[in-house]
C-alpha cells in the first residue's frame, strides 16, 4: 500500500515511524488540491497502523496538549450557554471530546471521523459512556458532512484537534461556513491546529522542539535517532497549513464574533470564536 504523508504535518513522522515497510513518498505536489479525489492523501488515516501510531507515538508527545485542552474548555466554559450538545470534527479516539464530557457529564457529543480504526478506538475510549456520545463516519471534505450531523438541533460547541488542515484553504473556509451554520446563537467553535509558521527561523524552533517531545516520548531511542527520523520526512512545504492570522479572519468574514488566537506555540494553535447572539 502507498502512503503519501505529503498532506498532514504529523503524517511524516507517523509515516518514518511506522514498523510497516512503506513505499518512497513521491515528489511533493504541493498541497494536491482535493479537485481530483484520486489525489487526495489524507486518506493514510483510514489505515491501523498509522492510526495506531498516532495515538501511541505522537498524540502524546504534542508539546502543550494539556494546556490547549485547558484553553479548549475555558472558552466553550465562557461561550454563555449551558453545554448540551458539541460537535468534535475529526475526532481521531476523541481525545478532545473526552475533556468536554469530563467537565460537562450531562452533555452529547457528536464525534465525526472518516477512519474505521480511529472511530474504533473512540468506541473503546467511551465504552463506559456510549449513552453520551453518537460517532459519525463522514467526510468533510464533501459538504454533505453536515447532513449527517444535523438531526438533534444546533450545537453549543464545536471543537476539531489537528485535523482540518488537511484540507486545501477553499475547503477549510468553507468547512468553518459549515461549522457556523451547525452553531447556536453564542456557540462556540474552538480550534485546536497545526498552523503555518510565519519563518523559516520558527519553523526550525518548531522541529526542534517537537523532536524534544517526541524523543521524552521515546526515551529507547537517541536523540539523534528521533531527530533523523523527523527530519527525513517530505518537504514541509507540502502541507497544507494557512497562518492562523488569515484563518482568524476568514472565521471573521463568516461572521464569527470574539476571534482570536488563544494560545500558540510556534506552529500549533487554539483559535476561535463564537456565532453571535443575534447574526
Ligand atoms: C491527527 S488526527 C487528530 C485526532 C484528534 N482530533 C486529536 O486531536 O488527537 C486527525 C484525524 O482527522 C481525521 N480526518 C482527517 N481527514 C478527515 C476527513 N476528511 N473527514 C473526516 N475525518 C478526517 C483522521 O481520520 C484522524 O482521526
Amino acid at each position: 500500500m502507498a502512503i503519501d504523508t505529503h498532506n498532514h504535518p504529523l503524517a511524516a513522522i507517523l509515516y518514518r515511524m511506522m514498523p510497516l515497510p512503506y513505499h518512497a513518498p513521491p515528489e511533493a505536489n504541493a498541497g494536491a488540491l482535493h479537485s481530483n479525489m484520486a489525489e487526495r492523501t489524507d486518506e493514510i488515516w483510514k489505515t491501523s497502523s498509522l492510526a495506531a501510531v498516532y495515538l501511541e507515538g505522537v498524540r502524546g508527545a504534542i508539546p502543550l496538549a494539556g494546556e490547549q485542552l485547558e484553553v479548549m474548555l475555558r472558552l466553550i466554559g465562557a461561550c454563555g450557554r449551558p453545554v448540551r450538545r458539541f460537535l468534535d470534527l475529526g475526532c481521531g479516539d476523541g481525545v478532545l471530546a473526552s475533556a468536554i464530557l469530563g467537565n460537562y457529564p450531562e452533555a452529547q457529543g457528536v464525534l465525526v471521523d472518516f477512519s474505521a480504526p480511529m472511530l474504533e478506538a473512540a468506541t473503546r475510549r467511551f465504552a463506559d459512556q456510549s449513552g453520551s456520545v453518537r460517532f459519525v463516519n463522514a467526510d468533510y471534505a464533501l459538504a454533505s458532512w453536515t447532513e449527517s450531523v444535523a438531526e438533534g438541533g444546533l450545537y453549543d460547541a464545536a471543537v476539531s484537534g489537528y485535523s482540518i488542515h488537511h484540507q486545501p484553504d477553499a475547503r477549510k473556509r468553507a468547512i468553518y461556513r459549515e461549522i457556523f451554520g451547525l452553531l447556536a446563537a453564542g456557540g462556540v467553535f474552538v480550534h485546536v491546529e497545526h498552523v503555518a509558521p510565519a519563518s523559516a527561523w520558527g519553523a526550525a524552533i518548531n522541529d526542534e522542539l517537537f523532536v524534544d517531545h517526541l524523543h521524552r516520548r521515546h526515551p529507547e531511542k537517541s536523540r539523534e535517532e528521533v531527530a533523523q527520523t523527523y527530519y527525513r520526512r517530505p518537504d514541509k512545504a507540502a502541507n497544507i497549513l494557512a497562518p492562523v492570522e488569515l484563518q482568524c479572519q476568514w472565521l471573521r468574514e463568516i461572521g464569527f464574533a470574539d476571534v482570536d488566537c488563544f494560545l500558540k506555540i510556534f506552529e500549533l494553535a487554539v483559535f476561535g470564536g463564537r456565532r453571535p447572539l443575534a447574526d
